[in-house]
C-alpha cells in the first residue's frame, strides 16, 4: 500500500512509498484512511526538524489528523465495517509512569510516550492502518470527512478542559475570552468559547480574507492589534500562535483571577526583554495562572466529538479550505493566502 514516508530530522526526505500492510500487531481493526489533516508538527518533520522513526526503522510514516472508514472489526469491539473513526496520536508510555498508568497520557511524566505519525510509531498517512479499540474516536457519520478536525480539536477540548479546571479553584464565572491566532486551533478555540457563552475576541495579523469572515460567522469579534486594545482583563486567554510577543502580551494583559493557556508551540532561539518583577507582581496579586496544554487523552476526543457533531457542518467545511490528493500531497506544504486546514485526501469518502 501507499504511504507518505520521510526520515525525521531529515529535511526534503518525504516520498510516497510503498510499504507492507499494516502488522496485525497494531492492533484488530483494519482501518481505511480517507483524509488526513496537515499541521505546523508535520511541517517541522518533513523540514528535518522533529520526529522519530519506530524503533529499528530509518522511516517514519507521517500523519495525526486522520478521519478513516472502518474495513474490519472484531464483534464485540465496539466498532462496526464503515464506521466513520479517528485514531488517538499518543500512546502511553510502557513503564508507565503515574499519569499513562490511568490514561492520562497526554501528561506522560518520563518522555517515553510515542505518538503516531510524529515520535516512533507510524502515523495514519498510509492507505490503510490498524489500531486498538481503545485508541479508536467514532465521529458522527454527517460529519463525514469534516471529522479529519477531531484532532486538532481534541487538543482545544484539552485547553478548555485546563482553564476550567484551573478557574474553579475559586467561584468561576467567566465571561470573557480572548483567542491569540485565527489558524485552525485558534478557530477551533473560538468555535468552544462561544459555545460556552464567552464573549469572544479573537486577535489575527491577516486583516481581510477567510479568517475574519469565519471568526465573525462564530458570533465572534476580530481584531488585529493588541489583547489591551480587542479586550481589557479577559478572564481567559488561549495562546494558539507561540510567537513570543504575543505569549508575553497574553500573561501581562489576563484579568485579575483569569487563566492564560499556551498551546502554541515556538521554535526559540530568540531572546526578548521582559520587566520579569513587573509580570511577577501582577500575576501574584492577581491570582492569575498560566499553563501549557499539548496532545489529548481519550476524554478530550471524545468532547471534540460532541462539539463537530453540534457545529454547523458549512462553517466546519469553510475551515477544511484546500483538499489535495495522495499523489500531490506536496502541494499541501506550498501555503497559499486562503489556507486554513489544509488536507490530503487518501480515498474517496
Ligand atoms: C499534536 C499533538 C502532539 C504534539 C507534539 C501536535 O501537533 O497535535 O498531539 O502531542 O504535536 O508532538
Amino acid at each position: 500500500m501507499r504511504a507518505l514516508t520521510v526520515i525525521p530530522m531529515s529535511a526534503n526526505t518525504a516520498e510516497l512509498s510503498d510499504v507492507p500492510e499494516p502488522p496485525g500487531s497494531d492492533g484488530p481493526i483494519l482501518v481505511e484512511t480517507l483524509t488526513v489533516g496537515i499541521c505546523g508538527t508535520d511541517a517541522e518533520i518533513l523540514g528535518g526538524d522533529y520526529g522519530w522513526a519506530p524503533p529499528g526503522k530509518e522511516r517514519l510514516v507521517l500523519g495525526h489528523e486522520s478521519l478513516g472508514r472502518v474495513l474490519e472489526a472484531p464483534d464485540g469491539s465496539g466498532f462496526a465495517k464503515g464506521d466513520l473513526v479517528v485514531g488517538i496520536v499518543r500512546r502511553p508510555d510502557p513503564v508507565p509512569c503515574s499519569n499513562c498508568a490511568v490514561l492520562e497520557w497526554d501528561f506522560c511524566r518520563n518522555g517515553l510516550y510515542t505518538e503516531r505519525g510524529i515520535k516512533q510509531h507510524d502515523g495514519y498517512l498510509s492507505e490503510r492502518y490498524r489500531i486498538t479499540p481503545e485508541f479508536l474516536v467514532k465521529v458522527d457519520v454527517s460529519l463525514g470527512t469534516l471529522g479529519v478536525l477531531l484532532e486538532p480539536t481534541s487538543v482545544v477540548a484539552k485547553a478548555w478542559e485546563q482553564i476550567d479546571r484551573i478557574g474553579t479553584r475559586a467561584h468561576w464565572e467567566p465571561r470573557t475570552a480572548v483567542i491569540t491566532g485565527a489558524g485552525p486551533i485558534g478557530l477551533l478555540a473560538a468555535l468552544m468559547a462561544v459555545e460556552r457563552g464567552l464573549e469572544t475576541h479573537v486577535i489575527d495579523q491577516v486583516a481581510t480574507g477567510v479568517k475574519p469572515d469565519l471568526v465573525r460567522a462564530l458570533g465572534a469579534r476580530y481584531h488585529t492589534g493588541s489583547i489591551e486594545d480587542a479586550c481589557p482583563n479577559p478572564d481567559a486567554i488561549v495562546e494558539c500562535t507561540g510567537v513570543d510577543s504575543l505569549v508575553l502580551d497574553a500573561m501581562e494583559h489576563i484579568g485579575p483571577s483569569g487563566v492564560v493557556c499556551l498551546t502554541g508551540v515556538s521554535s526559540g532561539g530568540r531572546s526578548v526583554r521582559i520587566d520579569a518583577g513587573t509580570l511577577n507582581r501582577s500575576i501574584v496579586l492577581e491570582n492569575q495562572s498560566v499553563v501549557g496544554s499539548v496532545n489529548a487523552n481519550r476524554r478530550h476526543y471524545e468532547v471534540g466529538a460532541a462539539v463537530l457533531a453540534a457545529a454547523d457542518r458549512s462553517w466546519l467545511d469553510r475551515v477544511v479550505s484546500r483538499r489535495v490528493p495522495l499523489e500531490r500531497w506536496a502541494d499541501a506544504l506550498d501555503r497559499q493566502e486562503a489556507d486554513v486546514k489544509v488536507v490530503v485526501e487518501v480515498a474517496a469518502e
